[in-house]
């Protein structure tokens, strides 16, 4: 099989250039969203304006390209995303810009540059696409959407909470049943350096059981090697130091904080040690929420403080919050659940029009423009075609009606409708008013 054709191997002394070009497929990693599976994704979407409404989160929406140095500033050089996984390139005059990986880093760019926490608004969420060069597979895509959610200006703990909680109404109110919310804390500029001390030595001296992945991360991200999913390295991980026992006061405080306040809002957690983001701009609360019907990729959301970024980016010292959920992970999860538990079927047009002759072309046109600016759907086949076939494309749409409009029903200056649930037929003339044809 030909991945770039789609399954067919074109052959240029059978197929000309244009048959050839008409067989290209998308791009590994980036997915089409069908009619079939769009209702789903609206649904989503609903869900997200909703619940942040309910929370006072405002929508922004910022552009999916950037200047490759803000990614570089915000994520942290040294990090996978940045390091491997963007699409960079060179824009007209030199400058590298890039596809957005994650929402965060331009989300805080927007609030920084258009003042927008001067005017009132702190809260903010953004859906949109997001690329990332990884490698296929279920669940992980090249270009994947995410429902981002950024609180900013609070220190204290309990915005965070409330983020969380956020999460999980959203999740719940979607139908997700067991979601797992996963905790951590990863420190700030006080404790994490002399942890990040601790943490390579430790792996240094065993540094022959690591992978080679993680050896090459010990100088850059020694962090990084605590959540690697190889086995040797789990063993490492499994007994290096943890950060939540080498937390300064301050972090320890504002941790107890995040749990007391998760506790008061009813919202069940684990604590995961191991739990380390792959994002540089992390400090204090870090979390993910994974779900066991994801398999490998079954992280379907995370997020922390980070409140050394916006000023990171040139703008004064403001703490942070936020999540971003990945949507095509939240659809598998909710399309397998909907093969027990099936969504409405979206309805099908109205009226359909079945044209029976060339002459009743115009009283089509103008009917359904009658009937549309009534807000009654309509859908016409302007090929030509005999009545059973006609019938039976109103069937497959699953019209209600259909009108027909042959020679004898522009003779008479009627329209026959025939209600398609029970095959009952009656003649309304064309000069009804568009109730009459319902
Ligand atoms: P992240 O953990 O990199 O965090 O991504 C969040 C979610 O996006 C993941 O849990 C996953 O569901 C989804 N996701 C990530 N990569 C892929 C992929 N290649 N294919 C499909 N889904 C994917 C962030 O992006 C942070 N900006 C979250 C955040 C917001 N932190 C603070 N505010």
């Amino acid at each position: 099989m030909d991945g770039r054709t789609g399954g067919r191997r074109p052959d240029a002394a059978v197929f000309g250039e244009r048959e050839r070009l008409l067989t290209i497929s998308a791009i590994r990693g980036f997915k089409d969203i069908l009619p079939r599976d769009v209702p789903l994704w609206t649904r989503i979407e609903e869900e997200a304006r909703k619940v942040a409404a309910l929370y006072g989160f405002g929508e922004l929406r910022t552009p999916v390209m950037e200047r490759t140095s803000l990614f570089a500033r915000g994520i942290g050089e040294a990090t996978d995303i940045v390091e491997k996984e963007m699409y960079s390139f060179e824009d007209r005059g030199g400058e590298s810009v890039s596809l957005r990986p994650e929402a965060t880093a331009g989300v805080a760019r927007a609030v920084l540059e258009h003042n927008l926490l001067r005017e009132n608004r702190s809260k903010f969420f953004a859906l949109g696409p997001m690329f990332r060069r990884e490698r296929p597979q279920k669940g992980r895509l090249r270009q994947f959407h995410q429902l981002d959610v950024e609180a900013f200006g609070d220190p204290g703990p309990q915005i965070d909470a409330e983020v969380m909680d956020f999460l999980l109404t959203f999740l719940r109110g979607l139908g997700l049943s067991d979601p797992i919310l996963s905790l951590n804390s990863l420190g700030c500029p006080e404790c994490r350096p002399a942890f990040r001390k601790e943490l390579a030595e430790y792996l240094l001296s065993r540094e022959a059981s690591l992978c080679p992945d993680c050896r090459r991360r010990l100088a850059l991200n020694p962090l990084r090697v605590l959540d690697c999913k190889n086995p040797g390295c789990r063993e490492v991980a499994a007994g290096a130091p943890k950060i939540v026992d080498r937390l300064c006061p301050a972090c320890v405080l504002h941790f107890r904080g995040v749990m007391d306040s998760l506790a008061v809002l009813g919202r069940d957690f684990s604590l995961d040690p191991f739990l380390v983001r792959g994002l540089d701009y992390y400090s204090r609360t870090a979390f993910e929420v994974a779900h066991p019907g994801l398999g490998s990729q079954n992280a379907v959301a995370g997020g922390g403080r980070y409140d050394g970024l916006v000023a990171a980016l040139g703008g004064p010292d403001t703490p942070a919050v936020g999540f971003a959920v990945g949507l095509e992970r939240l659809a598998l999860l909710l399309s397998e659940k909907a093969e027990k538990d099936p969504l409405p079927e979206t309805p099908g047009p109205r009226f359909f029009l079945a044209v029976l002759c060339p002459e009743a072309v115009e009283t089509a046109l103008r009917l359904l423009g009658t009937l549309r600016k009534k807000n009654f759907s309509c859908e016409c086949d302007w090929r030509p075609g005999s009545l059973r076939s006609r019938l039976k494309r109103a069937d497959k749409l699953k019209a209600e009606k259909a009108i027909m409009l042959g020679e004898r029903e522009l003779a008479l200056r009627l329209a026959t409708v025939r209600d398609l649930s029970d095959g009952s037929q009656r003649e309304v003339p064309l000069d009804a008013p568009a109730e009459d044809f319902l």
